[in-house]
């Protein structure tokens, strides 16, 4: 079959990568889409039962750290465009283990960019999409908001290897003319959502009756935004964004995360019959996150304005589907924190 466009997705068996990939399927039946990813404990095919077998959609187990494979793969599919999410992403492991988001956030990142420098001349018809974050421009104080111009500042191993990532995707286009994109999202809740992460992890833990683990006071302040939202967002970016800019992806949705969990927990307790009250009953001040960035908030401005990007859930109504979606799905959930996950949950919270 002759396909308009070849897009190798990265980490795309992962949170946000199998909701752009689900999506890009579907919507685009004469794309062809190569999703590869290395299958981290945070990868899972499970994520892509539904679009498995569409005929424009192919999967590649490759570590984006293995230069040899990387330059195969390019060889044999002649990519048009790359969508970039592969990444370590949890600020917590890259406390405890910073090494391996130095290695797959720069590095892997490097290699991708080498791979389509090699490949690529300086065609209009090319793109190299990076998948970036909000934690690059640090933390902000009660007041503010992050822009496209506000300078990086980024504070956690995570933060730091994802803006480090995003200086060599700069620094690829303006040296080698490579069309590169970057946008720069908050918080993303949704489906399919590892449960080491806020939200899944207080409804697994709700589900669980185990304690609910909220760092320091709760007073942290995240902007969440529906993953679905952010999946449209990148199409937005992919298809009509200005090559070599960047845009802000946000909700205009900050909740300190104690008034998050307590939202979580009356959710749960109406969907699981429980007594009013119930869940709150095991929240439970845990020791803080060293460094703890206290507040993010993004401008959405600019994607906004130039590109009519707008969030279509109020976060009400998302957290109501994202919990049923848990609830619908408990052996996704049974799946995914058996071994690993389980020493992982003892080390972290002791
Ligand atoms: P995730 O941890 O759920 O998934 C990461 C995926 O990358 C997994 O499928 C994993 O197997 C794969 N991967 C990891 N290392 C790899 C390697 N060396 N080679 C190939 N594949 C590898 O992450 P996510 O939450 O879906 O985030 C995706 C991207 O979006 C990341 O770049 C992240 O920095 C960015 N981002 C995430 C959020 C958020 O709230 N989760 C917000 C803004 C930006
Ligand atoms: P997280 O989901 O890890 O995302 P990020 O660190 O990238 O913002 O955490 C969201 C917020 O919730 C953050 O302020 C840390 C806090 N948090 C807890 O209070 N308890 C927990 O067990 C976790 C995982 C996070």
């Amino acid at each position: 079959m002759n396909f308009k466009k070849k897009i190798l997705i990265t980490g795309g068996a992962g949170f946000i990568g199998s909701h752009v990939i689900r999506k890009m399927v579907k919507k685009y039946p004469d794309y062809l889409i190569v999703n590869l990813d290395k299958l981290t404990y945070a990868g899972n095919l499970n994520n892509l039962n539904e679009i498995v077998n569409h005929v424009n959609y192919k999967f590649e187990n490759i570590d984006i750290n293995n230069v040899k494979a990387i330059d195969s793969v390019f060889k044999k599919y002649l990519f048009d465009s790359v969508i970039h999410l592969a990444a370590e992403s949890h600020v917590d492991r890259s406390i405890s283990n910073p090494d391996d988001f130095i290695i797959t956030n720069i590095l892997g990142t490097l290699n991708l960019l080498n791979a389509c420098k090699d490949t690529w001349g300086n065609s209009d018809n090319n793109c190299f999409y990076h998948i970036s974050t909000d934690e690059v421009y640090g933390s902000l104080g009660e007041t503010g908001f992050f822009t496209e111009s506000t300078s990086y500042d980024p504070r956690s191993p995570y933060s730091a290897s994802k803006a480090s990532s995003d200086h060599l995707v700069r620094a690829y286009g303006h040296t080698y003319s490579l069309p590169v994109k970057i946008s720069n999202c908050s918080n993303n809740y949704g489906s399919h959502q590892f449960p080491e992460k806020l939200i899944p992890l207080i409804i697994n833990n709700i589900l669980n009756k185990k304690p609910l683990p909220v760092y320091g006071k709760g007073e942290n302040v995240r902007d969440w935004l529906w993953v679905e939202d952010h999946a449209n967002a990148i199409d937005l970016v992919f298809h009509k964004g200005k090559t070599g800019e960047t845009y802000n992806i946000g909700g205009h949705n900050e909740w300190t995360n104690i008034d998050l969990v307590y939202l979580l927990c009356d959710i749960m307790d109406r969907k699981l019959s429980n007594n009013e009250g119930d869940s709150r009953k095991l929240i439970t001040y845990v020791k803080d996150r060293a460094g703890h960035d206290l507040r993010y908030a993004i401008d959405a401005t600019k994607i906004e304005k130039e590109l009519g990007f707008k969030p279509s859930l109020n976060f009400q109504v998302g957290l109501e589907k994202t919990v049923d979606w848990y609830l619908d799905n408990k052996s996704w959930l049974d799946d995914v924190t058996t071994g690993n996950y389980q020493n992982y949950y003892k080390q972290h919270y002791k």
